[in-house]
């Protein structure tokens, strides 16, 4: 049996255990014994818990996660109205995405962006992803709590909808910010993989020329949606560059708004990282589990074609 080296927290960090580890963490944590939390659904290298993200990492040890995608709500549902296949549709995606004013909206993007500061390791990256309704915000808090910022990618969605009231630029793209934890540790980055990949899909991405900071990425194909609709899924597509570019093999990645799950299944499809998602609402839950055994399904009859 192989040696394990224990942790200040008493955590066990071996490669293969350290999920699982994670996860007993969580279960046993005395600080809320009253309340345990236990994963909603758990497999190789991917658990899922139906709970309040800012619970869950409030009981994950300090630096131990490797790498963040938050995709928080961008507090844009304020009764307005958009273009979606030709037809005038609300804008509204759900209660959670409703702004409760600028004060608020500030407090709950710092409690969760300073948990996440906690619970990532020194070298460890977290990317954020909003419009201009939570962006700025968010990008003033990174700084705020001392992350250092690596870059703010443009996504450019090539079909975005129309803007109704033809009185401003139609919105088309998302920005992402990438920052470390700590100014002076050094971060993972596979500049190979992202330079000599293959990006057929990005017509600004030239092959064997280094990856800019601007991604044509399409909205999420309907395939991605056969288990259900989640109103602002992201294309895996998005995902998957981000995972391969910014985690190395072994990686713990934590998702604390996972709505459907396309870290996980980005994740999942890359292999050899151990992802965590967190997420209240249960239907997306279930749609999320659905996408991953479909994944699993997937790749076992891969193995079995070879
Ligand atoms: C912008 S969506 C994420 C979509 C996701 N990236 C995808 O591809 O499906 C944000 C999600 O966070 C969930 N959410 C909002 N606040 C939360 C909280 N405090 N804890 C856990 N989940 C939360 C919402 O239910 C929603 O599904």
């Amino acid at each position: 049996m192989k040696k394990l080296k224990k942790n200040n927290n008493n955590i066990y960090r071996d490669n293969d255990l350290v999920l699982e580890s994670l996860v007993n963490y969580i279960d046993k944590s005395t600080l809320y014994e009253k309340e345990k939390l236990i994963p909603i659904f758990k497999a190789d290298n991917f658990c899922l818990y139906n709970a309040d993200c800012l619970i869950v990492m409030s009981r994950f040890p300090d630096n131990y996660v490797d790498m963040i995608f938050a995709d928080p709500p961008y507090m844009l549902s304020n009764s307005g109205f958009t273009c979606h296949s030709g037809r005038m549709v609300s804008v509204n995606k759900g209660k959670w995405d409703k702004s409760k004013g600028f004060e608020e909206d500030f407090k709950f993007h710092e409690t969760w962006i300073s948990e996440c500061k906690r619970i990532l390791k020194p070298e460890g990256t977290i990317w954020i992803s909003g419009t201009y309704h939570n962006i700025y915000q968010c990008g003033y808090i990174l700084q705020k709590e001392g992350y250092h910022i690596l870059n703010d990618i443009a996504w450019f969605k090539p079909n975005a909808s129309p803007n109704l009231s033809c009185r401003f630029f139609t919105a088309s793209h998302e920005t992402l910010i990438w920052a470390r934890k700590d100014k002076n540790a050094k971060h993972y980055f596979n500049y190979k993989a992202m330079k000599n990949g293959y990006f057929p899909s990005d017509t600004i991405k030239k092959p064997f020329k280094q990856m800019r900071s601007v991604w044509v990425i399409n909205p999420p194909k309907r395939e991605e949606k056969k288990y259900g609709k989640h109103p602002t899924q992201k294309p895996i597509e998005l995902l998957k560059r981000i995972i391969e570019s910014s985690s190395d093999i072994g990686s713990i990645i934590l998702d604390p708004f996972s709505g459907s799950c396309t870290t996980g299944i980005a994740a999942t499809i890359l292999g050899n990282r151990k992802f965590i998602g967190i997420e209240f609402d249960s239907k997306y839950i279930a749609t999320s589990i659905s996408r991953y055994n479909d994944v699993i399904k997937l790749k076992e009859h891969q193995v079995t074609l070879l």
